[in-house]
């Protein structure tokens, strides 16, 4: 397979964990995570294809070929199996993973993600995203993306925070924004992936996600054999950037009961 190489930033030692970024963000996301994380694990951030430092490629838009690079990333790496994990758009590439690299997981860990296929309008709605983006450019992400990604929490008390994510909302490529677009759009349902998974799963969840909300992250965490659900409290669909400490402890409980590092309180 050809593929491209993701930039990647890593921080910490010991048991990896790589973290998957949402859309139309890139690894900048994970800063408190590479931070809060590297004394209990090595944290591997990489910028999914088109965003952040990594090229697009000539490949069609699909996540198959994003979950191909992870594991090209990690045979780079020289990693057999890893934890892999992912926000939103991140999260349908690690489910991606499960299906096509399963032998690669040590544990899996899916943060405000879906693991249904889009309905037809949400499909449609994703087309006219893609299109509206190549003629005007990111700031029809500022319009029709940025106010759901953060709760209501956020929105009202922490201006800091929504103008960080605006910044990295407002630097994704318009091209690459179509293209992941379109992959996400094609994505199948991932319950049966879900269903057959070997390895632990943590499900984490922001209260007032309303993207993928919670009665979604908990019937994901049902349907896997090994599954644990985590609810963030005062975080929306971003809850890894809107309170990363408690994101961190729900992940840092997950990597010591898998024999990584000690929990943080
Ligand atoms: C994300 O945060 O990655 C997006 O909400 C994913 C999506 O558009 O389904």
């Amino acid at each position: 397979m050809g593929g491209v190489q993701l930039y990647t930033r890593s921080a910490g030692e010991g048991l990896p964990v790589v973290l998957l970024h949402a859309f139309p963000l890139s690894s900048a996301m994970w800063l408190a995570q590479r931070e809060g994380l590297a004394d209990v694990c090595k944290v591997i951030t990489p910028d999914l294809r088109g965003f952040g430092g990594s090229v697009l490629g000539e490949d069609e838009p699909s996540l198959d070929v994003m979950a191909d690079d992870v594991a090209r990333l990690l045979d780079r790496e020289g990693i057999d199996r890893a934890v892999v994990g992912g926000l939103s758009m991140g999260g349908y590439v690690t489910m991606t993973l499960c299906r096509r690299h399963p032998d690669r997981l040590l544990g899996v860990i899916l943060a405000d993600t879906k693991a249904s296929a889009d309905p037809e309008e949400a499909r449609s709605g994703r087309e006219r995203i893609a299109d509206d983006v190549l003629r005007e450019g990111t700031s029809v992400l500022v319009e029709k993306v940025l106010p759901g990604l953060l709760g209501r929490t956020t929105l009202e008390r922490r201006a800091m925070v929504s103008g960080r994510v605006r910044g990295l909302v407002q630097a994704a490529h318009p091209v690459a924004v179509a293209w992941a677009q379109r992959a996400m759009a094609a994505r199948p349902d991932s319950f049966d992936t879900l269903r057959a998974l070997d390895a632990p799963v943590l499900v984490i969840v922001g209260e007032e996600d309303e993207i993928a909300p919670v009665a979604v992250a908990d019937a994901m965490a049902e349907a896997a054999p090994d599954g644990r659900l985590a609810v963030i409290e005062k975080a929306g669909h971003l809850s890894a950037i809107e309170q990363p400490e408690a994101f961190n402890r729900a992940v840092s409980a997950f990597v010591a009961e898998l024999g990584g590092g000690s929990p943080r309180r």
